[in-house]
């Protein structure tokens, strides 16, 4: 007589899982933008953060050097901001062998089309060409898929750009549970809000465009940068009137949380001719280095203990591969492998 299946079993507490893919030290954009969201969670969620190495191979497949790196210096960052590695998993997806098994059992009942619609991935390959054109990288997706449903994860904080992926996901979801049994939760969005902070050249900040700040740039260079920035074009000379609202500078003292006076004050004397970009800039530097330097000191801290950053993505690969295992187990119950 074959064994009454087990019922799928729920976590707990509701998980949330997300991942970056490692590509460096993080700028102010991530600071300001998925980070305090992925933060704040801890607070309700079991959380699960992953570092996206396979993710990134899709793209990286022939530019590996320094990837193990890479890895490190943005997990150093995420703690530095306040990520507790002790009360979320923080992990390398290429170390938890159930992500690539899953992916490949999910790959077995997503049909093509949905793959090739993806606005992403035709974005991709218009962008960089035939070099992702790659099965690998139509299965982007996918493997994303099985990254959160590995955990039956409920919540994922992510982007705008990564909604459409979780569309996918769920639509997958829906029919791994119709085809066989209702193994998984459908994993929902949380939106992150992403400010409108631009580069320090007025482009989309990008660290391919080399206009960021990193999270843990040293003093010197901050300053540097700010006072380095694009201003209001109009204003050449300190007695042309100045628009802040047209002024990048402008816009990041809002963003590094100005008090309102200030802001009120800066806006009317840049208008009037009374104060100068050079002092305007020399402020911001000021007030984003006080957002930086205890972030920097918590990070320089971290990275003084060799290999400690190591352990702590051993203690998560232990502690996510103990969750991996039992639902991937549920998971080949369910198919009847
Ligand atoms: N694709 C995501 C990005 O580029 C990274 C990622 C990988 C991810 N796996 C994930 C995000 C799972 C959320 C959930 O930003
Ligand atoms: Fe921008 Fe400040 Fe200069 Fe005005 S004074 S243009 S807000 S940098």
């Amino acid at each position: 007589m074959p064994a009454t299946p087990k019922e799928p079993s729920l976590p707990s507490r509701e998980r949330v899982f997300s991942g970056m893919r490692p590509t460096g030290r993080l700028h102010l954009g991530h600071l300001l933008g998925a980070l305090p969201n992925w933060v704040r969670l801890q607070d309700d969620y079991d959380c699960i953060y992953c570092v996206a190495d396979l993710h990134a191979l899709t793209t990286r497949y022939d530019n590996v050097a320094g990837m193990k790196e890479d890895g490190i210096e943005m997990v150093a960052d995420w703690i530095a901001v306040g990520i507790d590695p002790e009360r979320s998993i923080i992990f390398r997806q290429s170390e938890v062998k159930a992500h690539s098994e899953l992916a490949l059992l999910l790959g077995m009942l997503t049909p093509v089309s949905w793959l090739t619609r993806s606005p992403s991935y035709k974005e991709m390959v218009a962008e960089l060409g035939e070099r992702v054109a790659t099965f690998g990288f139509l299965g982007y997706p996918v493997l994303q898929t099985a990254d959160v449903i590995l955990y039956k994860a409920s919540r994922v904080p992510v982007g705008e750009d990564q909604l459409s992926h979780l569309e996918l996901a769920r639509e997958i979801v829906r029919r791994f549970n119709s085809i066989y049994s209702p193994v998984f939760p459908a994993p929902q969005a949380i939106l992150t809000e992403t400010p409108r902070l631009l580069g320090l050249d007025g482009r989309k900040m990008s660290k391919s465009y080399g206009n960021t700040i990193d999270i843990a740039e040293d003093p010197e260079s901050v300053r540097k940068k700010v006072m380095s920035m694009f201003t209001d074009p109009a204003r050449q000379r300190l007695k042309d009137p100045g628009h802040p609202d047209k002024c990048n500078v402008f816009s990041y003292h809002h963003f590094f949380e100005a008090p309102a006076a200030e802001l009120d004050e800066i806006d009317r004397g840049c208008r009037a001719a009374t104060i100068g970009c050079t002092g305007c800039k020399q402020r911001l530097a000021g007030r984003i280095l006080a957002v930086l330097d205890p972030i920097r000191e918590r990070r320089e801290e971290l990275m003084a203990a060799p290999g400690r950053i190591e352990a702590l993505l051993e203690d998560g690969r232990r502690r996510a591969l103990a969750i991996a295992t039992e639902v991937f187990g549920e998971t080949c119950q369910a198919i009847g492998i």
